[in-house]
């Protein structure tokens, strides 16, 4: 029997797409557009403690084969998020993820115990240790393997409720800092978020982002992720979500074959927003004309 179903650890969802955080909000806005209902999940927005405002000034360069972002993870704080959008993001019948994030270990200790008082309305908490552009936490604390393990273990003590790290790619070994997840108890690891970069306005000879640097993102930094989740797919025995460049079913694929049970995609969705609609369509047809269980895919990659 064909079918599209997947599992991320013990989280079943009814499709390998995930729209990433920081592409989709809560869902609001692109319920208008499609049945959301037709996705594995959705990866709210970086929430925080408090709400941000994010960076100021221009926060979006569109490059070749690619964007990047300066947003600054601007979001109406977790509370704000509990009383108003989280049964929303519930009533939209696919999987619910929530993207936390933290400027301290602190910090993300209070996400996870405010978001574990609503375990029943969450399918799995997504850890932001990988957002580039904020001054404290996130990538500055996901690059090193040691803070990883270090918080994650202190996460984990919290709850029971599945935890996916999402790493960062701006470092030197994937692999040490996938396994510092793992071995502080995470669940899953999200690989990857944006690579930082910079892009120059020739005519002020500034950067077009007023944060200078951004993540970037889109079709060119493919490649690099697939790079990355088939590394740790070696190594880890928890499930990897791939992300990074996600246009159409086959990139799906490639990210099952590298390694991934489920994928995340993110700048495809800006640019068409019902571009998730045409790949759950064609990963469909793929299983069905194949003949086979999507999930089965996961890991089979063989290298020279
Ligand atoms: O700037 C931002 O809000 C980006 C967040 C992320 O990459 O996780």
């Amino acid at each position: 029997m064909s079918s599209i179903n997947v599992k991320v650890g013990n989280v079943d969802l009814k499709s390998p797409l995930i729209l990433a955080s920081g592409t989709c909000n809560f869902g609001h806005e692109l319920s208008e557009y499609y049945d959301l209902s037709i996705l594995g999940g959705l990866s709210s927005k970086g929430l925080t403690i408090k709400p941000r405002q994010g960076n100021e000034g221009c926060r979006v360069a569109e490059t070749a084969s690619g964007m990047l972002n300066s947003v600054g993870l601007q979001n109406p704080g977790v509370d704000f998020f509990i009383e108003n959008d989280l049964d929303y993001m519930r009533s939209l019948n696919t999987g619910v993820i929530v993207n936390a994030a933290g400027h301290s270990f602190e910090d993300y200790i209070a996400m996870v115990q405010k978001l574990n008082a609503h375990k029943d309305k969450i399918d799995a908490l997504e850890i932001n240790l990988s957002c580039p552009n904020v001054k404290a936490g996130c990538m500055t604390l996901g690059a090193d393997p040691v803070q990883v393990k270090e918080i994650v273990t202190l996460m984990r003590k919290e709850t029971d409720l599945p935890l996916w790290i999402k790493l960062t790619p701006n470092v030197t070994d994937i692999k040490a800092v996938a396994l510092a997840a793992q071995e502080g108890g995470a669940d899953a690891v999200v690989l990857i978020n944006t690579l930082l970069g910079m892009v120059i306005n020739i005519k002020t000879r500034r950067p077009i982002l007023h944060n200078n640097t951004g993540g970037y993102s889109g079709p060119a930094i493919k490649p690099i992720a697939i790079r990355m989740v088939a590394e740790c797919s070696k190594v880890l025995d928890i499930p990897i979500i791939g992300c990074g460049g996600v246009m159409s079913y086959e990139d799906v694929i490639e990210f099952m074959i590298a390694g991934a049970s489920a994928v995340e995609i993110g700048t495809g969705s800006l640019i068409h927003p019902t571009l998730p609609v045409k790949i759950t369509e064609d990963l469909i047809k793929y299983t069905e004309d194949n003949n086979l269980d999507l999930r089965d895919l996961t890991g089979t990659l063989e290298l020279w």
